[in-house]
């Protein structure tokens, strides 16, 4: 009893609620695993289609089956016409997020497998959604630019054919491959709160889409995927008030005086530096100096530093940068416009969001498949068992101001 007063209200951090064998984060010593995998590896070692791979079965893929998974996903980019005619019914000033979300729903219509609930079923349909989101993502950008959406180049990889979708531009190789690291780096992590929506969607049986488009609903919020887009406001902002390094410290410590928050800082699960910052952090520096942003690189550093200082001042020395602090300025940098980060979070954490479906689906990493049914205390008005006196709607009366 003592215990469960102590979590509510707490958004259940440092509760269990199910076993997983897909990834592990150590929150204390900034350590994140996929499959047993440390993310600097992956980042160094494989590209995001392995990834998903590993993420999806468990293993690393041999040649054949990599090059089977690559050559199935290419396959799959090519989406039916009526969700191109459909997404150019939407609204185009709609966030491509909410796009997102309804094109999710819509991509299940397309699926002839929607409702086969097999486990080979499900992999096939995880393949899907990781091929056509991005095409979906690309199409949508140009259909609000009153552009006609491109077909897929068959022989370009995930990443750089995303890119190639987006813009109509055949992709500079190392934009292309520093995509394809950032999908790596976002692609799983553990128990976030898309993960979980997820999760607890298909616990109650419901089609793979279903849960997926709970994903991406929970992952447009600004405390998780919506970071990243917040942070490039920000550092736009910073950027067009500073005159010198005095002012990004005078800034920060203004913003945390009047209560506000540093987006990009900060982490429900990391207690210090997260280990995809880290990574990022290097390539925003690289590309910074590739596309004349290094100046990017320095103000958020700044930021960084400052802001770690005044948290630590706080009693919260566990406050640093997180995935989102340097990825905005990266995709950026890629040419990718401010609304389409969280998106292109979504991308990325598809592959998470189908290998905990299956998990969850199959109860991979537990005895039997199970409903979330968490239960809440009741706080409300109680007038004893037999309850309150029901006062007809002509006898009841305006509350007095
Ligand atoms: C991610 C986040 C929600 C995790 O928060 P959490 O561990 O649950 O901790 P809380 O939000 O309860 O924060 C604890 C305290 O630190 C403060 N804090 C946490 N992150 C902060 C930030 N980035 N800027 C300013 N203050 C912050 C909170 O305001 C709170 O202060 P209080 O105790 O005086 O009320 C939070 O750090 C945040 O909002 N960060 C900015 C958004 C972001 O980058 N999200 C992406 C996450 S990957």
């Amino acid at each position: 009893m003592e215990a469960e007063v102590r979590l509510k209200n707490t958004g259940l951090r440092g509760v269990k609620v199910a076993d997983t064998k897909i990834s592990y984060i150590d929150g204390e010593k900034g350590i994140l695993i996929y499959r047993g995998f440390r993310i600097e590896d992956l980042a160094k070692r494989t590209s995001f289609v392995e990834t998903a791979w590993l993420l999806l079965e468990g293993t690393l893929p041999t040649q054949d089956e990599l090059a089977q998974f690559n050559t199935e996903i290419v396959a799959a980019r090519q989406i039916p016409d009526f969700v191109y005619s459909a997404l150019k019914q939407l609204p185009k000033t709609a966030h491509p997020m909410d796009i997102l979300q309804a094109a999710v729903a819509i991509l299940g219509m397309a699926d002839p497998e929607l409702q086969v609930e097999s486990k080979e079923a499900n992999l096939r349909k995880a393949t899907r959604l990781i091929a056509r989101l991005p095409v979906v993502i690309a199409a949508w950008h140009r259909i609000r630019n009153t552009l006609e959406p491109l077909p897929s180049d068959d022989s370009l990889p995930h990443a750089a054919n995303f890119l190639w979708q987006l813009s109509g531009k055949k992709p500079d190789e190392e934009m292309a491959r520093g995509l394809d690291l950032c999908l790596v780096l976002h692609a799983d992590h553990t128990f976030n709160a898309s993960t979980f929506a997820c999760r607890e969607v298909v616990s109650t049986q419901a089609h793979m889409y279903a849960g997926v488009s709970a994903g991406v609903g929970a992952l447009s919020g600004s405390l998780h995927g919506g970071a990243n887009a917040r942070v490039m406001k920000m550092l736009l902002e910073v950027e067009a008030l500073v005159k010198s390094e005095d002012d990004v410290e005078k800034w920060v410590k203004e913003r945390l005086e009047k209560g506000e928050k540093i987006m990009g800082m900060g982490h429900a699960v990391y207690k210090t530096i997260d280990p995809r910052s880290t990574i990022l952090k290097q390539m925003s520096l690289e590309l910074g100096r590739k596309t004349g942003h290094e100046n990017w690189y320095h103000l958020l550093t700044k930021i960084d530093e400052v802001g770690e200082r005044e948290f630590a001042k706080q009693g919260k020395a566990n406050i640093k940068s997180n995935v989102d602090f340097y990825s905005g300025s990266v995709y950026s940098m890629m040419g990718i416009p401010t609304d389409l980060m969280t998106p292109i979070f979504a991308i990325s954490r598809v592959a998470g969001w189908c290998a905990h479906i299956i998990e969850e689906k199959f109860a991979e990493a537990q005895g039997k498949p199970a409903l979330y049914r968490p239960s809440a205390e009741y706080v409300g008005d109680y007038c004893g068992p037999i309850g309150c006196t029901f006062e007809p709607i002509e006898e009841r009366k305006a509350p007095s101001v």
